[in-house]
């Protein structure tokens, strides 16, 4: 018996990174996985590696329309949903100063209209379901101050609050809501960023230097993580911020 037989999840930003990573984890840990991405094309290659069952639905995590469709087809594929992985999200490198408003919109849009969204219509559905977890991403971006990060932070932080206040909530509904934090974690996210340096090697190797333990988390680091939130031995963990971070928040 695997630690998620029969669970019934979905990951949305599972295309690439820490979400395709979560999405494969989940999945050889006995779960079936919806892949919920912009991309189709990466998002159906994710699905074609993944042990056990994994659908693929092309999602844009800031449409209302578009969030009610994807938990609607894990509940009429599956008849419920047990596991909610808010992890799309998006990060722009600046500060209050240099950061246009339109960033602002974007980061904003995705990350928290995104993780909004997927609490909004999962929440019901697992609730259906006798109850079940939701976990967000946010980031060490909401635990320390991190140079050029300003909005990044702030939807990061925006995204613990409500995991914790949403946790509040709905603990009595059999709803576990909780986020990871993960540090910096070489995913195609880093690449973009950097490209956004003067010297994006020199950002890179920055990035990396920023770690205590000298080295990006990988994405299966933070699946890890993800499993156990999603399986039922974290039944305890309520509200909870699980800090996966090669030490940045120690210091
Ligand atoms: N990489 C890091 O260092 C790091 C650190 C802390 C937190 N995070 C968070 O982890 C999550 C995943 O990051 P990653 O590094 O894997 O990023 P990534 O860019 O490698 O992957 C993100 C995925 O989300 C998808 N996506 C973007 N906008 C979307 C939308 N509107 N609707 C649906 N899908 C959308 C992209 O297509 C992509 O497949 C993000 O929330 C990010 O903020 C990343």
């Amino acid at each position: 018996m695997q630690r998620l037989e029969g669970k019934r999840s979905i990951v949305t930003g599972a295309a690439n990174g820490i979400g395709r990573a979560i999405a494969l984890r989940l999945a050889s840990e006995g779960a079936r996985v919806l892949i919920a991405d912009l991309d189709e094309d990466a998002a159906g290659k994710v699905a074609a590696q993944a042990r056990g069952e994994a659908l693929v639905q092309k999602t844009d995590v800031t449409a209302a329309s578009d969030v009610e469709a994807l938990v609607g087809r894990a509940v009429s594929e599956w008849g419920g949903l047990d596991v909610m992985v808010n992890n799309a999200g998006v990060g722009v490198a600046g500060t209050a100063l240099t950061t246009t408003e339109e960033e602002y919109g974007f980061v904003m849009d995705v990350c928290v209209r995104g993780t909004f969204l997927g609490m909004k219509y999962a929440i019901p559905a697992l609730r259906d379901s006798g109850g079940g977890s939701v976990i967000n991403m946010s980031s060490v971006a909401a635990l320390v101050g991190i140079p050029d990060r300003a909005v990044y932070s702030a939807a990061k932080g925006a995204i613990l609050a409500m995991t914790r206040a949403s946790a509040i909530d709905h603990v009595g509904e059999g709803v576990r809501v909780n986020c990871i934090a993960p540090g910096t974690v070489d995913t195609p996210w880093v690449a973009r960023i950097t490209s956004g340096y003067d010297d994006p090697e020199e950002a890179r190797a920055n990035m990396q230097a920023r770690q205590p333990h000298g080295r990006f988390v990988t994405p299966e680091e933070i699946a890890a993580m993800a499993a156990y939130l999603a399986a039922d031995e974290s039944a305890s963990v309520v509200g909870a911020c699980m800090i996966v971070d090669g030490g940045v928040t120690a210091r």
